[in-house]
């Protein structure tokens, strides 16, 4: 016989009497709490919420369960990966120190070497990309774009507001996510994903999340110019504009829209200049964008495939909105799935896409391809991974 069972039914109506009052204003109190929005949850466009279903390309694959983890139990969060010119990978984790990945003795053995620490206070650095003369550009969230110099570890704001044109009011760069720096070195492509802070909170998974919730397309395409110091805006009204990448040609730049999982293409030079059309339709929310060195391809992560909550949510407002206020722990994440693609550089076709459903690598959020090996990114995870024999996996999934 269970406790339960000795308790007299007098005793489970007294103690559900005084219970469940209790219960109701808590439900109440939590109903009534303000979103941490500024403005009420939005109905969401149909074509938003579409994605493209795991099938064909995007058929799910083993192909990333023979990734090494690396950095385990140093790194937490290692967002982006970039490659300084003389072929160095590096990442930069959730706790802003900078690390360099380093292969021991050509062997399947990495290592996580300590670069720098920026401290946290001065907010999370996401996207890097180095210029040719080694210095690294950065995009910071809240503070904008800047120059690290690895040398001198000093760090120089080179933006943290659009240049103003006449009639229009200064608009400040709040969530500066991934970046493309030109050949010449000379322009800085970079996205700016949300147009706030929420009350200076700088967890970029919290503001994404927030951002989804309320259903609101704030981000923007930006572009800085080294030679004049200003700061153009290029394309607005993105639903969490994400990942940056420039052809080799320099004749378009891709921009990632994340929650309406696609990538657009905006035309710099030729016949379309100023044109923008659909690059690429995923199977989920897209992250960082990142050319192959060979210039042929681009490597797109999808950190949550097959969000199926998402077409649910669409018209759920209100849902939505009390969604946001459920600690971080308890609402709705990305599935465990582990996926990039590599999209023809050209057409935006998918080539291929590697996976891991299992998840043991999961919420990939860049992928950059150096020696034959693909390093990836992740959020969440206390580690990051690396894809050795690049060619010959590829070549078993195609
Ligand atoms: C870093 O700073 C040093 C000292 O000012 C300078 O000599 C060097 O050229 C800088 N490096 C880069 C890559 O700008
Ligand atoms: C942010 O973007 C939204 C949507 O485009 C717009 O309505 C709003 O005015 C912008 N806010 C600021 C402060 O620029
Ligand atoms: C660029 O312009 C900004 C103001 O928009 C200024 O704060 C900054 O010092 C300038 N940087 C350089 C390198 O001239």
């Amino acid at each position: 016989m269970g406790f339960w069972d000795t308790v007299t039914q007098e005793w489970k109506y007294r103690l559900l009497m005084f219970v469940s009052p209790a219960v109701l204003s808590m439900l109440i109190m939590f109903i009534n709490a303000p979103a941490p929005f500024m403005i009420e949850p939005q109905v969401v466009p149909l074509d938003i919420t579409r994605y493209e279903p795991l099938e064909g390309v995007f058929a799910p694959n083993l192909a990333l369960q023979a990734v090494i983890a690396v950095g385990q139990d140093v790194l937490r969060s290692p967002e982006a990966m970039f490659a300084s010119p003389d072929g160095k990978v590096y990442t930069i984790d959730d706790r802003a120190i900078l690390y360099q990945i380093k292969s021991l003795r050509g062997s399947s053995e990495y290592a996580v070497e300590q670069v720098h620490a920026f401290g946290q206070a001065n907010g999370r650095n996401l996207g890097g990309e180095f210029r040719s003369d080694g210095s690294l550009v950065l995009c910071n969230v809240p503070r904008g774009l800047f120059l690290f110099n690895l040398t001198t570890k000093k760090m120089t704001l080179l933006t943290d507001t659009v240049t103003v044109e006449e009639g229009k009011p200064p608009s400040r760069i709040f969530h500066a996510n991934d970046l493309a720096v030109s050949a010449d070195d000379q322009r800085v492509f970079f996205s700016d994903s949300v147009n706030y802070t929420l009350q200076g909170r700088v967890n970029p998974f919290h503001v994404s999340k927030m951002n989804a919730f309320e259903g609101v397309p704030r981000g923007r395409l930006l572009m800085y110019d080294f030679e004049s110091n200003t700061t153009s805006e290029l394309m607005s009204g993105l639903y969490f504009a994400n990942g940056v990448a420039l052809s080799k040609d320099e004749d378009f730049v891709l921009v990632a829209e994340c929650f309406a999982s696609r990538i657009h293409r905006l035309w710099l030079t030729g016949p379309k200049a100023g044109q923008v059309d659909i690059f690429a339709r995923l199977p989920g929310f897209t992250d960082n964008l990142n050319r192959s060195p060979d210039g042929l391809s681009f490597w797109v992560a999808v950190t949550a495939p097959d969000p199926a909550l998402w077409p649910i949510l669409r018209e759920q407002t209100k849902l939505r909105k009390h969604l946001s206020k459920l600690p971080q722990r308890w609402s709705p994440g990305p599935s465990r799935h582990g996926l990039v693609v590599n999209l023809d550089a050209r057409s935006g076709e998918p080539r291929y896409s590697l996976q891991d459903p299992h998840g043991y690598i999961s919420s990939i959020t860049s992928a950059i391809e150096v020696d034959d090996k693909l390093y990836l990114g992740t959020i969440g995870l206390y580690f990051c991974g690396v894809l050795e024999d690049l060619r010959k996996v590829t070549r078993s999934v195609i």
